[in-house]
């Protein structure tokens, strides 16, 4: 990568200039001459390579300037939609301009959604029961000494957004984690949940398929509570990092992506948009209504709750009590009036052109808008992101011009269904489709230690030489990579087919190359009152080491790509991934009449491909050694397309089977768990449901969407290939 960088700065000396036009004296002089002459005229006369800048760089990182951006940042609650949020674009709008970057705001009117009334009340039993109901108070405490309690008082209850307004009543019945599997177990159990309030703890998948999958079992509602045995630990906030009885979750159920009214379209000024009455019957959001509450009042329920004792794996930490499946005799009255209106949201974008491919971008995105003061989630990514944008100014006065340009995204919305960002997505489609070089996402900057990274496979190799360059902020004798292969994670790499935060337009609607990365994986307090500064100081970051360290890879892989002359790109680490995926799905379906050699056979094809294309690349960087030869820059061009087109190929025009949006047939949501991050999910979903009917079509049907998963990949290899048949 080093060299690469010095021959792409070389390449630009006016010496090479003229021995490009064929100046014979040049062509007489010995190679060895030459070379030393190019080697002094490069230390004397060229200006630095952009490897000297690329350290530069990273020698630039300052944690007081992450602190400030967070701190100023995390002020007040900045819910999207409100004006503390557009205060909050101003403040990352003017951040930008300052680091000579001027900014611009691309705004849309989106349909968002504000709590108007909660009410959860608890009787001992049914009606008509002699025992008085006792309302809880849904509040959670705000702390002595904390600064922000003024600000505190400011912040939305914790609610839903785009639950159902509505009351009901019902005996409780407690579901584990509201898994498919959590009410099939119900159900085997002999636990009858129609009618009932389901009581269902967060932590294994995605809030708004717990309340769905409690609709669909037939609950009248659904409460979602914080166990502290997954969420507090010994000490909880102010005392340790762990969540406090009162802290509660909130955030969204909305199972779509972007503004519920324009599914698959932007929301534009006056653009065609659903109808309320469309957007409720969509099946995007939940049928029933549903509250959030804390690990308090969840256990509060869960000793009303009689019947037989929950299997050993539902039950509860130390101190709690035994937990049993009901229903009742506890009995809930819920009442949750939502308000839906259409609000505006506000991305902020700023570029810095690049020199010799402004077409070609590389965007740096992170979402601004959070549930309450977002000091990790999302604005430790703000502030690395602001970071970034400072030492790039400097790098700018020092006469840095990246090759390709890089664009700047503070997304607005994510937290109601990563809306900011598709809105902007959907817009753009045509021109990112042609142009984005990759999209590299930080959503949680910081949230602990430990380095944590996703990516679309071509990109694993260039995260891998990023980690090598910084420094571990929790062992500045070691690099990132050293501790992050030698920390417990199974699989170094995660993949993208979750749609978890903001990538998921890009990779899943268009095929960009992506990446994701973070410090620290979950964080207890995450989505409440309690994700502030102070948090922050205290256990996330205290030196905010980890804030630079990240900044510092974030912004190394982005000048990596944007300056680069080849793009380091590597799909043979793709198809090795596929092939290993392709496995697992295989060793599911054994004995099955299922056949997986035409994916087998496309996979070994891409595999050939990225081999030729590679060796087609070294051949390129070979011609600047021959005396008097200069590379053709249209050739570097294509050859960089072809790499940039690839994962282009794996989308697909009709998507994935009754989820048309979702184009990438590698990378998707699985039907029943948006954050899940299985690969070729048409594939694993014709599985689940061939394994449950078993009947030959089912199979068929898998077969096909095998077949398809095949053909996108072998219009991967065609693209690196470059040629027609
Ligand atoms: C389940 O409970 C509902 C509501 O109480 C009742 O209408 C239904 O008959 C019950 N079903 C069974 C199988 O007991
Ligand atoms: C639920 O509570 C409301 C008042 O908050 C009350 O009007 C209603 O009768 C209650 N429903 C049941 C079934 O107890
Ligand atoms: C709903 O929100 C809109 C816009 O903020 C506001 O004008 C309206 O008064 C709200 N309605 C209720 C019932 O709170
Ligand atoms: C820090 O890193 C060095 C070099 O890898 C290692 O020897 C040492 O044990 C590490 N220290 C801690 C506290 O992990
Ligand atoms: C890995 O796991 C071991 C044993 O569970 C633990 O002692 C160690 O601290 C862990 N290392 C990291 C880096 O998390
Ligand atoms: C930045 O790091 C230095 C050196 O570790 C430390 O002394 C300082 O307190 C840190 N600044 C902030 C704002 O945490």
């Amino acid at each position: 990568m080093e060299t690469r960088m010095d021959t792409s700065s070389v390449d630009k000396t006016p010496l090479l200039d003229r021995t490009a036009t064929g100046a014979p004296s040049a062509r007489r002089l010995s190679a060895g001459v030459l070379l030393i002459l190019l080697l002094l005229l490069g230390l004397t006369a060229s200006p630095p390579s952009k490897a000297t800048y690329h350290s530069l760089f990273l020698s630039l990182g300052d944690n007081a300037t992450a602190a400030r951006h967070l701190l100023a940042l995390t002020r007040s609650p900045h819910v999207a939609g409100t004006p503390a949020n557009a205060d909050a674009a101003s403040y990352v709008r003017s951040a930008l301009s300052a680091a000579s970057f001027p900014a611009h705001v691309a705004s849309y009117d989106v349909l968002l959604s504000y709590p108007v009334l909660r009410s959860l009340a608890l009787s001992p039993s049914p009606p008509p029961s002699s025992a008085p109901a006792t309302a809880f108070r849904l509040v959670q405490e705000i702390y002595p000494g904390v600064p922000y309690a003024d600000a505190a008082a400011e912040a939305l209850p914790a609610f839903h957004a785009y639950a159902r307004s509505g009351s009901a009543a019902g005996p409780a019945v407690y579901a584990n984690y509201g898994r498919v599997e959590d009410f099939a177990n119900l159900r085997a159990m002999g636990v009858n949940v129609t009618g009932a309030v389901v009581l269902a703890r967060y932590g294994k998948i995605y809030r708004g398929e717990i309340v769905s999958n409690a609709a669909a079992a037939g609950a009248a509602a659904a409460v979602v509570y914080t166990d502290s045995k997954d969420y507090s630990g010994d000490r909880w906030f102010p005392d340790g990092p762990g969540m406090p009885p009162s802290g509660v979750q909130a955030g969204s159920t909305y199972r779509g992506i972007g503004d519920p009214t324009t599914p698959g379209w932007p929301s534009s000024a006056g653009c065609e948009r659903l109808s309320a009455a469309e957007v409720a019957t969509s099946g995007m959001t939940p049928g029933i209504p549903s509250l959030p509450v804390s690990a308090r009042d969840g256990e509060a329920i869960q000793r009303s709750i009689g019947g037989q004792a929950a299997p050993h794996d539902w039950q509860g930490g130390e101190g709690a009590p035994v937990y049993r499946l009901g229903p009742g005799p506890g009995f809930l009255n819920l009442t949750y009036i939502g308000n839906e209106t259409l609000a505006t949201i506000e991305n902020v974008c700023a570029m810095i052109e690049g020199e010799d491919e402004p077409d070609r971008y590389v965007i740096l995105g992170n979402h601004r808008d959070a549930w309450t003061f977002g000091a990790v989630d999302p604005n430790s990514g703000t502030a690395a992101l602001l970071e970034i944008a400072q030492r790039l100014g400097k790098l700018q006065k020092r006469g840095w011009r990246p090759r390709r340009t890089i664009v700047f995204c503070n997304w607005d919305a994510e937290e109601y269904g990563l809306i900011g960002s598709t809105e902007w997505v959907e817009e753009n489609k045509e021109m990112l489709a042609s142009r984005a070089i990759a999209y590299l996402n930080v959503d949680c900057a910081v949230g602990g230690p430990g380095f944590h990274a996703s990516t679309t496979p071509q990109l694993d190799e260039i995260i891998k030489q990023a980690t090598k360059k910084v420094q571990d902020p929790d062992n500045f004798s070691q690099m990132v990579y050293d501790s992050w292969v030698n920390s417990n994670d199974s699989k170094l790499i995660g993949r993208l087919g979750g749609r978890g935060t903001d990538f998921a337009a890009f990779v899943q609607h268009i095929g960009v190359p992506s990446v994701d990365l973070s410090f620290g994986g979950g964080y207890p307090v995450y989505h409440s009152l309690y994700d502030d500064f102070v948090w922050m100081q205290k256990f996330g970051d205290p030196l905010f080491h980890r804030h630079v360290a990240a900044a510092s890879i974030w912004g190394l892989v982005a000048l990596t790509l944007a300056d680069d002359e080849f793009l380091p790109f590597n799909y043979i680490s793709y198809a090795l991934e596929l092939q290993g995926s392709t496995k697992t799905l295989e060793d599911e379906v054994l004995g099955m009449p299922v056949t997986f050699t035409p994916l087998y056979r496309s996979i070994e094809e891409l595999e050939k491909a990225a081999t030729n294309i590679d060796k087609e690349k070294k051949a390129l960087e070979l011609e600047v050694g021959l005396v008097g030869r200069r590379k053709d820059p249209l050739k570097v061009r294509e050859l960089n397309d072809r790499l940039m087109m690839a994962e282009r190929a794996f989308t697909d025009r009709e998507g994935l089977f009754h989820r048309e949006w979702y184009k990438h047939l590698i990378y998707g949501p699985s039907l029943h768990d948006d954050y899940g991050s299985n690969s070729f999910p048409g594939i694993d979903d014709a599985i689940q449901k061939a394994k449950s009917l078993n009947i030959s079509d089912s199979w068929r049907f898998v077969q096909h969407e095998v077949w398809r998963a095949a053909r996108v990949v072998t219009q991967a290899s065609r693209v690196l290939h470059g040629k027609l048949t």
